[in-house]
């Protein structure tokens, strides 16, 4: 089975979850769409959610499935996000940013009751770090931050490059919310907890993308089935 056919499998279990009239997060990336895809079959049968979205492109795939769209502004408290991520270590703590919407990812799960991830089982490490750590930063002053994210990482027993995150064609990314992402190449993060301190205290850095104390479980497949981390129900 492809990776792709797994994560369909941890969206699909995920779909178990969401119970009528909830609200519900959305997440981005490739898991969370076939999320969203299996959503959006519900509410064409006349199933009741309302939902917020994580990104410009989750928002636009649920509105073409016909799912009802809300705002953080209009429903504040969520009951429940399903996302993805980019990797997770045992304590379900997570890095996310792969596809450049942490900032609105994190807002959202931060206002959800549970976020539950869906993923592969190749996601899952015993120590996070080997995917880059995403931080987004607002252009202005982006070499003082750059250097200040340096000293930031170097401070919390880390080290690695930080490369500026461009786009295919090579113009530097902008996020959903115009910011740049500096990606962290930092092999092994020793303490998420203190990197992600020393992190939220650069001014210019709009946030990272680590999530610690944020998932509440997470629906991992497999070649043998699915594995459950945490609580999911
Ligand atoms: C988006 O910014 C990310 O946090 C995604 O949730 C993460 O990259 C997982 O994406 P995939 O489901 O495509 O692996």
């Amino acid at each position: 089975m492809n990776a792709d056919e797994l994560k369909k499998q941890a969206a699909a279990r995920a779909i178990d979850l969401v119970r009528p009239g909830m609200r519900l997060g959305l997440g981005t990336g490739s898991t969370a769409k076939h999320f969203v895809d299996l959503l959006g079959v519900k509410v064409a049968s006349g199933f009741d959610v309302l939902c917020v979205a994580t990104s410009e492109v989750t928002q636009a795939q649920a509105l073409s499935l016909g799912i009802p769209m809300s705002t953080l502004d209009e429903t504040p408290e969520l009951d429940l996000t399903v996302d993805g991520a980019d990797e997770l270590d045992p304590q379900l703590r997570l890095i996310k940013g792969g596809g450049a919407a942490l900032l609105r990812e994190k807002i959202v799960a931060a206002a959800s009751a549970r976020m539950i991830v869906i993923a592969d089982d190749g996601k899952l490490v015993q120590r996070l770090g080997r995917f880059p750590l995403p931080i987004e930063v607002v252009p202005f002053g982006l070499e003082a931050t750059r250097r200040a994210v340096v000293a930031a990482i170097a401070a919390s027993g880390a080290a690695g490059d930080l490369v500026l995150r461009r786009r295919p064609d090579g113009e530097v990314l902008l996020t959903d919310g115009g910011h740049y992402i500096l990606d962290a190449h930092l092999g092994a993060i020793a303490e998420p907890e203190r990197l992600a301190q020393a992190l939220n205290m650069v001014p210019g850095v709009v946030e990272h993308g680590l999530f610690i104390g944020l998932a509440s479980g997470a629906i991992l497949a497999g070649a043998d089935g699915l594995t459950i981390l945490g609580r999911v129900e």
